[in-house]
């Protein structure tokens, strides 16, 4: 498995991780064996939320990571209507109790909110210093919102930005992973499958997947993981409640693409340029 140093923590994170959005459902039994097997596969990046399920993803990561602690690079995030500054600490607190743990490797504001930016700050650096989290980040966050953040935290302090990211929504690219990379920000992207919805196999870029991933002797999905997290600052977090899914995804972390490979899907699934940063 490929590993990128996760922004300013200087800690190697393994490019896939993976994601819990709706792991609570029904699927609960089947989300704990895939979770296990894609950590067993070295896809160590957990990425949970206290809005998830509210609470109860983060009550199934717990049963996933049971006795395993040590070897997850475990992530959640405070919802923006709680980041006062007492509520990020209170919202921190109970994402510890419902993953049965004592400390978070990065916790992160979910997106932007009505609370100022200097509460939620303050508070990060409190659980910082109480050793509640080891690093902290934000994600939805446009580069003005990136720059308010460094203003008042000073450099060199947000560990990483969260953001949409798949083949058919590259808009970070413009401005978001230019300023990341400039800033050792680590880039998350998430919804890599774009929610399971995926390339046609019929299209176009459908096509170009297929004749990269035959080459590689890869999966259109490992070639799409691959190419997401092909410079020094990308990571993505696919979520799977399947093992045979899981396994697949963690073989994305052996796929190297060359230049050519990375030119044609950039032709294939061209940059749109937006005006908003775009989310879910
Ligand atoms: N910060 C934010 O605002 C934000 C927003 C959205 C998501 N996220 C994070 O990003 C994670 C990933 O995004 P997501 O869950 O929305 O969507 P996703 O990872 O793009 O897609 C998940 C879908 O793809 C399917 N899938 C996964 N691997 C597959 C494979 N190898 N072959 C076929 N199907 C496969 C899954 O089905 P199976 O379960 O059946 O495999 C599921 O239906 C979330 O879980 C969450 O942790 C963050």
């Amino acid at each position: 498995m490929r590993a990128h140093k996760f922004g300013r923590t200087n800690v190697e994170v393994p490019v896939i991780g993976q994601g819990t959005w709706k792991i609570d459902g029904g699927e609960r039994e089947a989300s704990i064996q895939a979770l296990q097997r894609g950590i067993d596969l070295g896809m160590r990046h957990v990425d949970t939320a206290e809005l998830y399920g509210r609470g109860r993803a983060e009550d199934v990561v717990a049963e996933a990571i049971r006795g395993r602690r040590d070897e997850v690079f475990l992530v959640s995030k405070v919802m923006p209507g709680n980041a006062s500054k007492k509520g990020t600490i209170a919202a921190c607190e109970r994402s510890l109790r419902h993953l049965q743990t004592d400390f978070l490797d990065c916790y992160l504001l979910h997106w932007p909110g009505e609370h100022p930016l200097e509460e939620t700050i303050a508070a990060f650096d409190s659980l910082e210093s109480s050793g509640k989290i080891r690093a902290w980040g934000v994600s939805n966050f446009d580069v003005d919102e990136l720059e308010e953040a460094e203003s008042i935290a000073g450099p060199n302090r947000i560990a990483c930005n969260q953001v949409l990211y798949h083949l058919e929504e590259r808009a970070i690219e413009e401005r978001v992973l230019p300023w990341c990379e400039a800033h050792n920000v680590a880039v998350v992207g998430y919804c890599p499958f774009a929610e399971g919805t995926f390339v046609s196999p019929k299209s176009n870029g459908g096509q170009v997947l297929a004749r990269i991933a035959t080459k590689h002797e890869a999966t259109t999905r490992q070639v799409a993981l691959a190419y997401l997290t092909r410079t020094p600052h990308l990571f993505t977090i696919p979520k799977s409640s399947s093992v045979p899914h899981t396994e697949d995804n963690a073989r994305a972390g052996r796929v190297e693409l060359d230049h050519k490979d990375e030119l044609a899907l950039d032709h294939a699934f061209p940059m749109r340029k937006r005006k908003l940063l775009p989310t879910v």
